[in-house]
């Protein structure tokens, strides 16, 4: 299909089934060791590790800066796909790395359109801390949806560089980006009508300072914010996904994914859930399932955040249900750490990658985003019941595992080292990053340098099979196309 081509829409035949098509991630080929790093930290042994339930964090040089990122993984997924950029007809980003008050990532981005000829694509980067990748989602599935729709894939890309300064909040950084092909009859469809959505005015998080990587952070607060965004989001979607005979439970979520700051954080989350389940059960003592709750009976959920006594017997009760429903969303977030707007995805990611193909057919993943400040939503996923869909869903992160244990691991000196001269050259101008580019993956694009005018030039390291196209997964998102525009 080029630019050009108008598709013809025949009446009656609206693009069904709409949601991610394939997707890919990007995180930095180096990272620190979190038990490393409490030693290097003077923090007490297990903190980073057990407390916060952390084994590595990503981190970049500065070399790679936000638009490098989203590069390295469009051009990665494209590779991996074979979609041709002439196919994409909008290009959504959601980060919080900002690099610039005016000229947005995503036209950075339209640099890898530029040889196809096409600049029909729309979309432009939204922003609100860890939330802007699931807007962009949002809005792409809405365009396919609407009336706007052109018969085009979308592109959405969540991605960003998490940085703290030195302090408890530093181990709770990362860096990735996620990209994620959005279309009719997709193999993870978003279930329509089905979103629990809560925004809030709070101080939790936030980055004022635009001289600066780093964030203003209440740490305590913005999980106490989590917490409660997670409990009316929750609220809210179980009502819509009840029906007359059955009040929505933890049992009707086949996976539970959850935006991951740090992953203990997450097994908390799932318990949490299954507190609201708890207090809204007509008899709770009754139930088998909830065994040992009954000093919470009758207790209001509000009164439970931060109660550390409710959260340890929850914690017990619901170890079960996160062993299947959440642990296999956990890979990324423990290796890589918390990557902002990617995080969530990078659970989604995790799964794919970690999940057999058979466990997966036709379940229903539900997945909870947040970001501070606040914006937050829950909403679900069908995984599609046809398993060479789910194959080539599967295919370009199936290496994901591989691609984490060929990272290299740096001492924690080197790594404070380098968080130095990150701040010491942000935003610096004319300036040529010193960072080690021989040690990117094959194929990552790196910040070259940036000029007296702030203008930044990129390059990409040789890729490692000169850009091989999934031929395969090329012919079966051209019939999900062709088969919405009914020219098939
Ligand atoms: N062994 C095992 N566990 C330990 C040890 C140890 N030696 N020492 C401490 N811990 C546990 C603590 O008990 C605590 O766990 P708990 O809360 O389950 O009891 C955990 O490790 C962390 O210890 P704290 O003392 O609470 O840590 P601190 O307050 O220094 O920092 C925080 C943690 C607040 C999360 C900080 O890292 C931070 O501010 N991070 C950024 C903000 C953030 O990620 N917020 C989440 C939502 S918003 C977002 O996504 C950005």
């Amino acid at each position: 299909m080029s630019v050009n081509q108008v598709p013809s829409f025949k009446a009656g035949k609206w693009p069904e089934n709409v949601g991610i098509v394939a997707l890919d991630i990007y995180f930095p080929s180096t990272c620190v060791n979190q038990t490393a790093l409490e030693t290097h930290d003077g923090a007490s042994g297990g903190k980073y590790t057990i407390g916060l339930g952390q084994l590595n964090m990503g981190f970049c040089s500065d070399c790679e800066d936000i638009n490098s990122l989203c590069l390295s993984v469009v051009q990665s997924l494209m590779d991996k796909t074979g979609v041709s950029y002439s196919d994409i007809g909008r290009l959504e980003v959601g980060t919080e790395t900002i690099l610039d008050k005016s000229k947005s990532t995503k036209t950075v981005l339209m640099q890898l359109f530029a040889a196809s000829g096409n600049s029909a694509v729309e979309g432009i980067d939204t922003t609100n801390a860890c939330y802007g990748g699931t807007q962009a989602l949002f809005n792409a599935v809405s365009w396919v949806e609407s009336s706007s729709w052109d018969g085009r894939f979308a592109l959405v890309v969540a991605g960003d560089i998490a940085v703290y300064a030195s302090g408890p909040a530093r181990p709770t950084g990362g860096a990735g980006a996620v990209a994620m092909l959005v279309g009719p009859n997709a193999p993870l469809v978003l279930e329509r009508g089905l979103r629990g959505v809560h925004m809030e005015h709070v101080y939790d998080f936030y980055k004022p300072n635009l001289e600066s990587e780093y964030a203003v952070v209440d740490g305590k607060l913005s999980i106490q914010c989590y917490l409660t965004a997670l409990d009316k989001c929750y609220q809210l979607y179980s009502q819509r996904a009840s029906t007359n005979d059955k009040t929505f439970t933890l049992d009707d979520g086949d996976f539970f994914i959850f935006h991951s700051p740090f992953t203990k954080l997450v097994i908390k989350s799932l318990a949490r859930l299954k507190l609201n389940d708890f207090l809204r059960s007509p008899s709770p003592e009754a139930t088998g399932c909830y065994a040992g709750l009954e000093s919470v009976v009758g207790r209001s959920l509000e009164s439970t955040v931060g109660d550390r006594d409710v959260e340890k017997l929850m914690l017990k009760n619901s170890n079960v249900e996160c062993q299947a429903k959440t642990e296999p969303s956990l890979l990324l977030g423990r290796e890589v750490g918390n990557m902002y707007t990617a995080s969530l995805y990078g659970g989604l990611v995790s799964l794919l990658a970690s999940a057999k193909r058979d466990a997966l057919v036709d379940k229903r993943v539900v997945l909870f985003s947040y970001g501070s400040g606040l914006a937050s939503s829950m909403y679900s996923l069908k995984v599609t019941s046809n398993l060479e869909d789910l194959f080539r869903l599967m295919a370009p992160v199936a290496d994901v595992p591989q691609r984490l244990s060929n990272r290299e691991v740096v001492e924690p000196a080197k790594f404070e080292a380098i968080m130095k001269l990150r701040e010491d050259t942000h935003h610096l101008a004319p300036y040529t990053p010193v960072g080690d580019n021989s040690k990117l993956f094959p194929g990552t694009y790196y910040l070259a340098s940036v000029d007296d005018k702030y203008r930044r030039v990129y390059k990409r390291v040789a890729p490692s099979n000169g850009g091989a196209v999934g031929s395969g997964l090329k012919s079966t998102l051209a019939q999900i196309v062709s088969l919405s525009n009914g020219t098939d």
